[in-house]
């Protein structure tokens, strides 16, 4: 078994990070809690704050210290870490104000986090890029290694199949059936284990995307990865920090309602087709509020709709003017249940 730091991984399974508001504390403590690794979502993590619509950067700062307090009046020696996104345009400051909570481990993608080892420099937080491709992996490694002779603590490889943005364009998602995936997984394998080699150190390996039960977790270790992140199958738990409705949008939704979408970042992404999703479909440009300034990279005046707006609606339960994001797997939810019941179903005791 690996470990992150000092700490020991007890099952080899991380909760992937989900913003806005679908991994924030409460998940990722109960997560840490039953030996995983609990991550929280960084995205517009202060949603809720009075001031965020006055003041979204101090609220984001604020909210991303209060989450973490709640993950660890939860599971006070788990490991609990937190997704931030490169494409943020906070990005520095997120991870400053995480190393500054305590984070065991900080994950991000979303964009190369080029900057990451210099941002955690003399701290104890340990880091991991997420990569879609042999060729993410060997710039981003590439990159640490020149700039900061640095590799990485853990390797985040997120396939076709999964939520949120996803790393690949719009052809190479269609290209990609999951047995040509399971070869760039090897590909990827190989360059990371290179690092391990110079840098003499082990680098843990986790695959995500569609990964929603036991069998599905079977398979993808054979490829040889050392784990699993899994975020879909978390949001029909009773811990996830998602509105109740939400969740049910999860479990009503058939294999055909889950679609490829191309979000306002420039990034395809999987979503539920909802009556907004139709209407973004149909050319429609959706008023929004003023610019909450979540992406380094975005002209207001152009885009079809806000993705915070289209989120924060998703978290607060307004389903109906939400982006409903999910992974290629989430039709195969049917109930509410436990993050215990969620774990041991991926990792069944004794085996
Ligand atoms: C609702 C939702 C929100 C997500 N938000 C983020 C995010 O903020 N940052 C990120 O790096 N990945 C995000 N992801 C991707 C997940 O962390 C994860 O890697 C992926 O969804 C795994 O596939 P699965 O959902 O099939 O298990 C999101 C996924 C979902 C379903």
């Amino acid at each position: 078994m690996w470990s992150i730091g000092e700490k020991k991984v007890r099952i080899p399974l991380i909760q992937g990070g989900m913003g806005v508001g679908i991994s924030l504390g409460n998940l990722a403590g109960a997560v840490a809690a039953e030996g995983g690794v609990g991550m929280i979502s960084t995205a517009q993590i202060g949603f809720r704050e009075k001031d965020f619509d006055q003041n979204p950067r101090e609220a984001n700062l604020r909210a991303i210290g209060q989450e973490m307090k709640r993950a660890r009046a939860i599971s006070p020696d788990g490991i609990i870490g937190y997704n931030i996104m490169a494409a943020l345009r906070d990005y520095e400051d997120h991870v400053k104000a995480a190393v500054a909570a305590g984070a065991d481990l900080i994950i991000s993608g979303a964009g190369l986090p080029t900057e990451l080892p210099r941002l955690i420099q003399g701290s104890r937080t340990k880091i991991a890029p997420i990569v879609s491709t042999e060729k993410s992996a060997k710039v981003i490694l590439k990159y640490w290694d020149r700039n900061d002779h640095k590799t990485a603590d853990l390797v985040v490889i997120e396939g076709p199949e999964a939520g949120g943005h996803l790393g690949f364009d719009r052809e190479a998602l269609e290209f990609y059936a999951q047995a040509d995936y399971m070869e760039e997984i090897r590909r990827i394998l190989e360059v990371v284990r290179s690092y391990e080699r110079k840098f003499e150190k082990k680098i843990p390996v986790v695959a995500a995307g569609g990964i929603y039960d036991r069998e599905d977790v079977e398979r993808v270790m054979k490829s040889g990865v050392d784990g699993v992140q899994v975020a879909s199958r978390f949001v029909t738990t009773e811990e996830c920090d998602a509105d109740i409705r939400y969740k049910e949008a999860y479990i009503q939704a058939s294999r055909e309602d889950i679609i490829l979408v191309k979000s306002p970042v420039g990034m395809p992404g999987r979503a539920i087709l909802n009556p907004f999703m139709k209407r973004v479909m149909l050319g429609e440009r959706i008023p929004h509020t003023p610019c909450h300034g979540c992406l380094a990279k975005c002209s207001p005046a152009e885009i079809p709709y806000c993705i915070t707006d289209a989120l924060i609606a998703a978290a607060r339960g307004r389903i109906e003017e939400a982006l409903i994001f999910c992974g290629a797997k989430a039709y195969q939810a049917e109930r509410i249940e436990t993050v215990r019941e969620a774990v041991e179903s991926l990792f069944p005791k004794g085996q």
